[in-house]
């Protein structure tokens, strides 16, 4: 336990920006699975190796998604455009102004939402993983055989290469995988934005209250407390674990603490076995948080962890 802790965070100490290809190791140990088991999380992801970035996300989702997912704005824009959606135009703020420029408004026909989920609703993400979202949208189908549209409109093709990303100011295709995380990262953000406008602060006020003295303010695990700990306190920025790990999980683990005994299957079967077994350790100083937090705080907490993984607004 202990030392795969270790590797697990010198590992992503040494890595640099940009994303990774899987090595002909993890490669050789994701055919080991039986024909039909789940596709080990090992298996040929190019995990960013930096924040991904909703923000950077923001313009990759109007080039690519808008068409059939609809315009989503910012907390701040959205605030803005109901207050000010039925003033002349004279009065709207900067933020309105320029919502409009940008051909954003909500009203466009061009960008109306034509298919599920409302990405500003909370539940659609609780159970899935970013790494599960990223496999959806680069392939177009995910480990449980689940389609979704490319480029072309086609069930079942992916957007791998052909995704456009805004590179100094021009939209072009590109084959580099951070703009598929940037864009997954963008619409889990805008879960997060629709809960609330101050949802993001909130996040941060229980994160930094209860877990900074741990975690650390990055999440990096390197808190005031954390040489005093074995195992070290878990590092938010350990990228591959963040990625194949739900909401779901986060939650239960937050409540529970170091000390539990065994997983209850409904939180299990929300994430591969794989990660199960790499990511999750037992009998830490983690403390339990059921008794002392809300449920509601607790909600907050993982929001709070989850946004030390990624760049947002
Ligand atoms: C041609 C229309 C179309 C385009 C373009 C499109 N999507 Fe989708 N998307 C869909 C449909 C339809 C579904 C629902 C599939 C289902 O219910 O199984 C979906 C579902 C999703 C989901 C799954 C949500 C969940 O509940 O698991 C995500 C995430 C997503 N899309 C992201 C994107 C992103 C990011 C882009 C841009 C790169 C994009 N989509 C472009 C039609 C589209
Ligand atoms: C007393 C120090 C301490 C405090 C305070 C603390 N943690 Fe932890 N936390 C730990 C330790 C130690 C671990 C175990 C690391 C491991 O499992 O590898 C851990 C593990 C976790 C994990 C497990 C990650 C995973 O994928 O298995 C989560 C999530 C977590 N903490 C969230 C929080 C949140 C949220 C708070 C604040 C509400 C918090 N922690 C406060 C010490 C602490």
């Amino acid at each position: 336990m202990m030392g795969l802790s270790i590797l697990l965070i010198s590992v992503a100490c040494s890595e640099g920006l940009g994303t990774q290809k899987a090595t002909a190791a993890s490669l050789a140990q994701s055919s080991a699975g039986a024909p039909g088991s789940i596709e080990p999380v090992t298996s040929a992801v190019p995990y960013p190796l930096g924040l991904p970035s909703a923000l950077k996300g923001r313009s990759v989702y109007q080039a690519n998604c808008a068409s059939c997912h609809g315009t989503y704005l910012t907390a701040v824009e959205k605030t803005n455009w109901e207050a000010q959606k039925n003033l002349p135009q004279e009065q709207w703020s900067e933020v309105t102004q320029q919502l409009v420029k940008e051909n954003r408004q909500p009203n466009n026909p061009l960008w109306e939402r034509k298919v599920n989920p409302d990405f500003y609703s909370a539940d659609w993400r609780f159970e899935k993983t970013p790494g599960e979202l990223f496999r959806l949208i680069e392939t177009g189908k995910d480990r449980f055989g689940r389609l979704h549209p490319g480029p072309s409109g086609k069930m079942g093709e992916g957007w791998k290469g052909a995704i456009k990303d805004n590179r100094g100011g021009q939209l072009v295709a590109t084959g580099d995988p951070i703009a598929i995380w940037n864009v997954v990262f963008y619409v889990w953000s805008r879960s997060i934005a629709g809960a609330s406008p101050t949802r993001f602060t909130e996040a941060w006020n229980v994160y930094s209250q209860n877990c900074n003295v741990c975690h650390g303010t990055l999440g990096k695990g390197d808190g005031p407390l954390h040489k005093t700990l074995q195992p070290l306190p878990f590092n938010f920025q350990n990228y591959k674990a963040m990625a194949e790990t739900t909401d779901t999980f986060l939650y239960w683990r937050i409540s529970e603490g170091g000390q539990w005994t065994s997983i209850p299957e409904s939180i299990q079967r929300t994430m591969t076995p794989e990660a199960l077994k790499l990511y999750v350790h037992q009998w830490s100083s983690m403390p339990a948080w059921k008794g002392i937090l809300t449920e509601q705080e607790r909600w907050l907490a993982v929001d709070g962890v989850r946004s030390r993984t990624y760049e947002h607004e």
